[in-house]
């Protein structure tokens, strides 16, 4: 599949550009252009495009808007030190992309072309990869159900699979300070059987009252429980949870097993990969929210990070519930914590030997 390309005859003046990069925020700013592919059922895969950055028009009977069949991606483009832009396992976002695209019944995009889309984009706009250590440039690409039907019988038959492009900084504004986070009684975030692994928009939306819930007890995030009982920790806002026991070299993590109400985290997988390698042994299995407040409270949990690819890893401080408070930690950052973000970073930004191969060169 070739790409009818269409450059931007506008593109943001290099000032704007120049002062937008020095402060991006979190996903605010969009570069200058996008790619847009479409599926048909009778046709497949056709009409790849990048072209100037700006709305789409869609009919109000579209889909989507009704049932939200809709998937996403987010992954980064890194400068690095010797000025070559990188990107961090493709493959991993497009093998996840399709897992969520069978989840929800659309079509699969072959990996070649999903990584194709991503790597055309950030060359074409590759002067919005910030230069600053830390900073990114975000891409996300995601489908959507683009049939013009409301019947539910079936699936859509036709989708629009596009990637933007935003320019980003820390995604908490407060850094890597360690956040509260609120144990939601009213919300849980996925179900045996449900969406919680596919990563569409759906369970985003369905978050949102729960992160409000958090907001209005004073804390940054929500605490995921499982559904069934309503007992085992799973997520934390957007992010996959890990928990440090012990400390020096007697550290070692344990994260919560991906039962399939777990999204799948792409850092998640990374961190268990590097922390055995730096001397940290992992373990994947099942840990309640009583067993963190006792193993808080007796000093065996030292550490809690939340980890995604939007805030790499954030520190978790304190937690609270209904009748219930504990802390984590002196208010700082581990040492743990921060030892793993260095090496993952290390290895974005090209300072650090990549042993898995992971960076993948624009
Ligand atoms: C993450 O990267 O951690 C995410 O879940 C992305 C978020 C902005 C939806």
């Amino acid at each position: 599949l070739d790409f009818d390309i269409k450059l931007s005859q506008n593109p943001t003046p290099q000032q704007e550009r120049e002062r937008i990069l020095a402060n991006p925020g979190w996903g605010q700013h969009f570069t200058d252009h996008m790619i847009t592919i479409r599926y048909s059922a009778d046709r497949g895969w056709h009409d790849a495009r990048l072209e100037p950055y700006g709305p789409i028009t869609l009919d109000p009977a579209t889909q989507v808007f009704h049932y939200a069949q809709e998937i996403f991606e987010g992954t980064k483009a890194y400068a690095q030190a010797d000025g070559s832009i990188v990107t961090f396992r493709p493959y991993s976002n497009a093998a996840r992309f399709n897992r969520s695209a069978r989840r929800m019944a659309m079509p699969e995009i072959p990996e070649e072309l999903f990584v194709r889309s991503l790597e055309l984009l950030v060359s074409t706009d590759r002067d919005w990869v910030p230069r600053t250590e830390g900073y990114s440039l975000y891409l996300r690409p995601f489908m959507f159900a683009t049939s013009r039907a409301l019947g539910v019988q079936r699936p859509s038959q036709e989708y629009l699979f596009m990637v933007i492009a935003s320019p980003s900084g820390l995604y908490y504004p407060q850094g890597i300070k360690p956040v509260t986070v609120w144990i939601s009684t009213d919300y849980t975030r996925a179900a045996p059987g449900g969406t919680g692994e596919a990563k569409c928009g759906g369970n985003y939306a369905a978050s949102f009252a729960g992160q409000a819930e958090a907001l209005e007890h004073g804390c940054d995030q929500v605490v995921w429980l499982d559904a069934a009982e309503r007992r085992w920790v799973e997520e934390v806002g957007s992010m996959n949870l890990m928990f440090v026991y012990g400390s020096g070299p007697d550290a070692r993590i344990l994260t919560p097993a991906l039962t399939g109400t777990l999204l799948p985290g792409v850092t998640r997988d990374s961190l268990l990969k590097l922390a055995p390698d730096l001397g940290i042994p992992v373990e994947e299995g099942k840990i309640s929210i009583d067993q963190w407040e006792a193993d808080c409270a007796s000093g065996k949990i030292t550490e809690v990070f939340g980890c995604g690819t939007a805030a790499i890893i954030s520190p978790v401080g304190g937690v609270k519930g209904p009748g219930r408070e504990w802390k984590i930690g002196d208010g700082e950052p581990g040492p743990i914590s921060m030892r793993l973000r260095e090496e993952l970073i290390g290895i974005q930004y090209g300072t650090r030997p990549d042993p898995y191969g992971w960076v993948h060169k624009i």
